[in-house]
């Protein structure tokens, strides 16, 4: 693994920097007075104070905010207990052990009780089409969880099963969650926009005993079948000698003909017509959802768990090629995303707070569901896409519901503006205070047009660089306290101590360009792979011991602000999506035609980086168009359509070292069309190279 200036991302993100880097670089921009006059931090001054008690006292720091949680028994023993350093022994990390809690009954209990807001809305739920909308409150969620807490248990469902969720953004996501929360079951949640292939292969992993979906959803004009992918990853599933016995759906299209009311078990409804969707239906398997819900009784003591019981698997892309399933726990997660989404967004009681991300991911995870709820947070629950009907959607939502505060991704940004200011500025915006990102490097040019024109220059962004692994928040400017500069995720949030190291894995000091790393556990940090602790340990901590390694380069400037410069491992970032070289060349190759295969990522205006293809066939066969489309659909099957390749190339040979190593270094700059290509002294042929510039792909096919 080479240095990250060397091997840094080749996507748009560092290339797309530099147009808009020379105007702003070295200009910062304050927060604004009104937002800090009643920030919970009001200044730099204050952020500094807080962040060094929060690494010199973590225990006393992070025991002052787990007493406003509630605790069925307190914390017997030492508040926190690691080790970080694989030299000393195994990796462990351990926040509050032996203490009893529940998350659900955190975050809808102790609302309604505790905090005695039963009544406020927990979300408003738009649906796909502008018409179909309707909101929840605290009290009616909490009625809806434990019904479906009553399904689960009847289902046979108990502490510690695995239980997978395939939906779309529907509030019964959000029921189907937490009712696992409550009782102690691990929820395994699949983006719904993957594939049965990868629905299959991730229930097998964590051998789910149950399946949550949907009969079909509209994303934008699209009708997404979803009972037929969950049906083929079942049969799957069952080919590989692994019958999952329960499939539960939610009659979400069909909603209609289940009629209205105002029972909190009764779905939202919907107003599009329903078109003829053929669901096929497995006796003995599958159950509808709001069947069940009505035999269930409506309350459901909760199962009391340790603090460091397992709260959800989440899977995200490995450099091998296989998911990894991210493990997090209950007592400590809880305390993360709680206090980042209370500081990062400066939360006060009367906001309206909008994630646009998808609950599938850890975005969805932490901010639409954990961290809004256990602050007794109204937040918007977003079935659509952000370009339909029309390219205002956001805008028409944000002034609906009079949004707060909004938080969304670059690719998001960067293809909205393409479409110019007009369908922002048509809508007030008025509502807004604070702007965020997340998911990969903002450029610049991006960050500059979402303060002028979505933000009217008054609105902080909050530029938050986390993980999956991470749980929350790690470097992340505080609305009220942090001078922003455009393309910086700025400082290290409450608990978290960054470093940059070296290749010696040597701490850099000052101004400095390096590994990302993490020296001391934080409460939301991962704690093992599932059913793989050794592949915890040496993806995250094997290279530096002693640390834990983001797998990101990064570059620290003379103000001590940390700039990503982007992954460093064989990681692309996809419109923030992280999917793994591994992964594609894989699917690529299981086609017959396909002999070898290399991916890269190549800059992208709007996804931020896209994949460029290298596929040598195997003889006698020869490329085509209908061989690309054949290849690009392959994919979207294995992995799900975000991995659809922008180009594919035809590859007589690739690239290799004497050893055989794929240089993909060097296939980056063919991709790229750029001839400067440094020491190739190592190419086996530098014939090859030759070739393969004069046959790349000029446009996107
Ligand atoms: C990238 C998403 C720069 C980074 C929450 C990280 C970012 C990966 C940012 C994790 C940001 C995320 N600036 N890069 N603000 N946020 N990344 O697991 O490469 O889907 O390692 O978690 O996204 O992606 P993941």
């Amino acid at each position: 693994m080479g240095l990250p200036e060397e091997r840094g991302r080749s996507g748009g993100g560092s290339g797309v920097r530099e147009e808009a880097g020379a105007r702003s670089r070295g200009r910062s921009w304050s927060p604004p007075p009104e937002v800090s006059r009643s920030a919970h931090v009001p200044s730099l001054q204050r952020y500094r104070e807080l962040h060094r008690r929060s690494l010199e006292e973590p225990r006393e720091f992070w025991g002052d905010i787990a007493k406003e949680f509630y605790w069925k028994t307190p914390c017997p023993g030492p508040f926190l207990q690691y080790n970080f350093d694989m030299t000393k022994g195994k990796i462990f990390i351990e926040w509050m052990k032996g203490a009893t809690t529940n998350v659900c009954y955190n975050v809808l209990d102790r609302i309604v009780y505790e905090k005695k807001l039963g009544d406020k809305v927990a979300f408003y739920w738009e649906g796909n089409e502008p018409e179909e909308t309707t909101q929840i409150t605290y009290r009616e969620l909490l009625v809806q969880v434990c019904h479906f807490s009553n399904v689960l248990r009847k289902q046979g469902i108990c502490k510690g099963d695995r239980v997978a969720i395939y939906m779309p953004m529907i509030p019964e996501l959000v029921v189907a969650m937490l009712a696992c929360a409550r009782l102690g079951a691990l929820h395994s949640i699949v983006f719904a926009g993957f594939s049965s292939e990868s629905l299959c292969e991730r229930i097998l992993d964590s051998s789910c005993s149950l399946l949550i979906t949907t009969d079909a959803f509209y994303r934008g004009e699209k009708l997404v079948n979803l009972k037929e992918l969950a049906d083929e990853a079942l049969e799957k599933c069952r080919e590989k000698g692994f019958p999952v016995r329960c499939c539960i759906v939610v009659k979400h299209l069909g909603r209609a003909e289940l009629g209205t009311g105002d029972s909190p078990s009764q779905s939202p409804p919907i107003k599009r017509p329903c078109p003829d969707v053929q669901i096929s239906w497995n006796e003995g398997v599958d159950m509808w959802w709001h069947e069940l819900m009505q035999e269930a009784g409506d309350e459901c003591e909760p199962e009391w768990c340790d603090a460091e019981d397992p709260l959800f698997i989440l899977y995200t892309s490995g450099s091998t090629g296989k998911p990894k399933g991210v493990v997090h726990t209950v007592g400590g997660y809880m305390l993360y995303v709680a206090t980042t989404f209370k500081y990062v967004f400066d939360f006060h009681a009367e906001d309206v707070f909008w994630c646009t991300a998808d609950i599938g991911w850890i975005t969805g995870h932490s901010y639409v569901t954990y961290g809004p709820l256990a602050n007794g947070a109204t937040s918007v629950l977003f079935e659509g896409i952000p370009t339909y009907p029309d390219m205002s959607r956001l805008w028409s939502i944000v002034d609906k519901y009079k949004v707060t505060k909004f938080y969304t991704a670059p690719t998001a940004i960067r293809l909205l503006m393409k479409f110019g200011d007009e369908p922002v500025t048509r809508h007030s915006r008025a509502s807004l205070q604070v702007l965020g990102t997340v998911g990969e490097p903002i450029n610049p040019e991006a960050w500059l047009w979402y303060h002028r024109v979505v933000g009217a220059q008054r609105c902080p962004i909050v530029d938050t660089f986390w993980q999956t692994e991470t749980g929350g928040h790690m470097l992340t400017p505080l609305p009220g306290a942090t001078p922003m500069k455009p393309g910086s995720a700025t400082f290290p949030f409450f608990g978290v101590a960054p470093a940059v190291l070296n290749e010696s894995g040597e701490e850099l000091e000052g101004e400095a360009e390096g590994y990302l790393v993490f020296k001391q556990p934080w409460p939301g940090i991962m704690r093992t792979v599932y059913g793989n602790h050794e592949r915890f340990e040496t993806t995250y901590f094997k290279k530096f011991p002693g640390y834990y390694v983001t797998g990101d380069g990064c570059r620290r400037d003379q103000d001590g602000y940390y700039w990503i410069t982007g992954r460093i491992d064989d990681m692309l970032n996809v419109s923030g999506h992280l999917l793994s070289t591994a992964e594609v060349e894989s699917a690529l190759v299981e086609h017959e035609a396909v002999a070898e295969a290399a991916v890269v990522g190549h800059p992208h205006p709007v996804k931020g980086e896209c994949l460029y293809c290298f596929v040598t066939l195997c003889d006698g066969h020869t490329f085509s168009s209908t061989l690309t489309e054949e290849l690009k659909k392959q994919i979207r099957e294995k992995i799900g359509p975000i991995a659809t390749p922008d180009y594919i190339q035809n590859a007589p040979s690739l690239p290799k070292t004497r050893s055989g190593k794929i240089m993909r270094r060097v296939l980056r700059k063919i991709a790229q069309n750029d001839h400067d290509l440094g020491d190739v002294s190592t190419v086996a042929d530098p014939s090859v190279i030759t070739q393969l510039f004069n046959h790349r792909c000029l446009t996107i096919q």
